[in-house]
Order: structure tokens, then sequence, then C-alpha cells
């Protein structure tokens, strides 16, 4: 692991210009995106760049890792707004190349499957962005005594509801499931590259990187993978 600590504010410039590197390193990169406030300074400078000329999306291939589940794909808190509002819509990838899970398929467990076929299509993912939510998720993937290992639906955690609930009007908005890519899912990316910023986060991101790897705290089991990047601005 290498572990990057930054100043507040500087996570975004920092990972932009790691996560640009990797995407111009290779022909057709494949990338994993999050959502969250935690990457929003990052898109900011992915965009700048791609507006500038030196960052190219057109060959880009990018999967999200989650999305609710009941929510229509337009409603402004789907994660796919929030990517298009946050990165898509300002840069020059190829909207045909830019995948979610369909949180509204008739059969959300062929909605599952069909996502992790396509990402294996799309040979698999080269780099994997991720945030850690409060409570050590990583995608939607809650603590839990078992490890779902593929996409799979979620039962939100009350504690991410309400989390989340600043993003709606009320907390019973807030989606009780999603779908997200699973822990094998997201540890089959040939890189991974986690951002933690924010208050409050050094206690759990300090048990991820340094406590036991238990599906107990989602994120640890990111110790398992051989290239991973943390950039963080907090004390640990
Ligand atoms: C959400 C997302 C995660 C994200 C997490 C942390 O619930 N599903 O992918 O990492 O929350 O969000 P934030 O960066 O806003 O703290």
């Amino acid at each position: 692991m290498e572990l990057i600590k930054v100043k507040k504010g500087h996570e975004g410039n920092v990972a932009a210009v790691l996560f640009a590197d990797e995407i111009k390193a290779l022909a057709r990169p494949v990338i994993g995106l999050a959502t969250g406030s935690t990457p929003v300074r990052m898109y900011d400078y992915l965009i700048k760049r791609n507006q500038s000329g030196e960052l190219d999306f057109s060959k880009v291939c990018s999967f999200n890792l989650d999305e609710y589940c009941g929510l229509p794909k337009v409603h402004p808190q789907s994660y796919y707004s929030f990517m298009q509002e946050h990165l898509f819509k300002y840069v020059n990838i190829d909207q045909r190349n830019v995948f979610f899970p369909n949180g509204n398929a008739v059969s959300l467990a062929e909605e599952c499957s069909q996502y992790e076929s396509m990402i294996q299509e799309a040979g698999g993912i080269d780099i994997q962005l991720l945030g850690i939510g409060h409570n050590g998720h990583i995608g939607f993937n809650e603590p839990s005594d078992i490890i779902a290992k593929e996409t799979h639906v979620q039962v939100l955690a009350d504690s991410t509801r309400t989390a989340n609930a600043r993003f709606f009007t009320s907390i019973e908005e807030v989606p009780t499931h999603a779908i997200t890519m699973g822990i094998k899912t997201i540890l089959n990316a040939r890189k991974i590259m986690l951002l933690c910023c924010g208050e409050g986060k050094a206690e759990i991101l300090k048990q991820a990187l340094y406590g036991d790897v238990t599906p107990r705290v989602p994120a640890s089991l990111l110790q398992l993978h051989p290239q991973l990047t943390v950039i963080t601005d907090q004390n640990i």
C-alpha cells in the first residue's frame, strides 16, 4: 500500500494527477468511479485537464460503483445524475461507454449479473476510485458478517441513509436499497485509489488500513489488494 498524506483541500489535485497518469498510460482505459462528496474536487481537476487538452476521455470506458434502487435515472440524486453533473457532461467521454447498474431493472438479480459480465467483457477495471463511508463501507458494501463478492442488491444501513439524507429533502426519500459492485468486483480492479477526506474519518481509516481484515469493516478488505494507493488529509 502507498499512503499519501496531503494538506486539507489538496487531495483532489493529487488524486487527479495520479488518476490522469493512469488514463494517459492506457490505450483503452477502463475506470471505476465513485460518488459522494469526496471525489468532487478530483473530478473538477480532471475536467480542467480535459478542457485544457491535456487529458483525453474519448477512449475511456467507465463503470460506476453503485446506484440507488427505485430512483428514476434522471432524479437529481441518482448517481447517474451526480456523475453527469460532476464529470461526464464536461468531458469528451463517449456516453455509450458510461455504465451504471440499473436500480430500476425489472429483475435486479439479472441486472447484477449482467453488470458483472459487462465489466469482464470490457477487460476488467484498470483503476478503481473509492471513497469510504463512516461505517467503513466501500461502494455500498455495508458492514456484514459475510463478504458479498459480486455485484448485488444491498440493504442500506440506517447510518448510511442518515448520512446521505443531506442530499434529499427528508430521510424518507433516501432509498432503502442500492445495487453495488461487490468486494471481489472491487478487488479485481488492477489498481485501487482510496480517497479519504473530510471531517471525522480518521478512526475508520485507521481501522481499515491497520485493523483486522474483516467484512465488519468492508474497507479493511482493501488490505488484500497489491496495488492500493490511499490519499488522505486525515491525521492517521
Ligand atoms: C456513499 C457512496 C460511497 C461513498 C460514501 C462516502 O454512500 N455509495 O461510494 O464513498 O458514501 O461519501 P462521502 O464522500 O460523501 O463521505
